[in-house]
């Protein structure tokens, strides 16, 4: 069997990979319109890589404007057949602090307005995914193991509470989404994740905690905390990576 394309979609703090060779761009127009911005492609770590900037490159499409389907859309068209995502998010479990590292294994989709489905019976039929584990068990436990040859510890855990953005939430919401369950805040992962599994793409999500939620520290959130932990923080993420390429081909 030929080895797996491995597609890795990048968040706030990772527009662009350091890591690959050999780069090729790639502007796709898909049927669903433009995704956040060119694929590139290229070698990395003995595996064939796609990257995508989420929110473009520079970082400028908010969440909720994102164009998930095209961007979905593109990868698989160039071939994807894993797909690792990296989410900057907030922490709300005690564990979750500023700097940690997490594979999340669930999510709770408090978004709205977002254009979520392939199957609205315009683009595809109507069809019904199983979404019951949101993220690829196999795909998750490659990264933790990545994570561990890498020597970066990281949480195995995480309920991630996706919100619409892209104002970040009040404490009272955070209290709301610590009651329903959710171990994280963030704002990208859905629909992204439906996404993918409706396309039959293996998905599953590197987290990194680049702030404590609202009202779980004290004083305000601001934009200067989080991009100090953003720069040493993705160097992590970018460790987990490349350890996961092998595994994941
Ligand atoms: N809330 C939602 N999304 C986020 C946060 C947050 O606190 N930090 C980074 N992304």
């Amino acid at each position: 069997m030929s080895a797996k394309k491995i597609a890795i979609i990048g968040g706030t703090g990772l527009t662009q990979l350091a890591g690959p060779h050999n780069l090729q761009s790639h502007d796709i127009n898909t049927p669903l319109g433009h995704p956040s911005g060119s694929v590139h492609s290229g070698e990395w770590n003995g595996a064939e890589v796609l990257f995508l900037a989420r929110h473009g490159h520079p970082h400028s499409v908010p969440p909720h404007k994102i164009n998930y389907r095209a961007n979905l859309l593109a990868l698989k068209q160039l071939g994807a057949d894993v797909i690792v995502a990296v989410n900057a998010v907030g922490g709300i479990h005690p564990d979750m602090g500023a700097g940690v590292l997490a594979i999340p294994h669930q999510i709770v989709d408090l978004t709205w307005g977002r254009e979520s489905t392939f199957f609205d019976g315009e683009h595809m039929p109507l069809d019904h995914i199983d979404f019951t584990y949101p993220f690829d068990e196999h795909v998750r436990q490659q990264l933790l193991v990545a994570a561990q040859d890498a020597g970066q510890p990281i949480a195995d855990f995480g309920v991630v509470g996706v919100t619409q953005g892209p104002r970040l939430e009040t404490a009272a919401e955070v209290d709301y989404l610590e009651r329903i369950g959710c171990d994280l805040v963030g704002m990208t992962s859905m629909p992204e994740a439906a996404l993918a599994r409706e396309l039959g793409i293996p998905y599953a999500s590197v987290c990194l905690v680049v702030n404590p939620a609202a009202g779980r520290a004290d004083g305000e959130i601001t934009l200067d905390d989080i991009r100090a932990v953003l720069s040493s923080g993705m160097d992590k993420v970018c460790a987990v990576l490349e350890a996961s390429l092998p595994r994941l081909q």
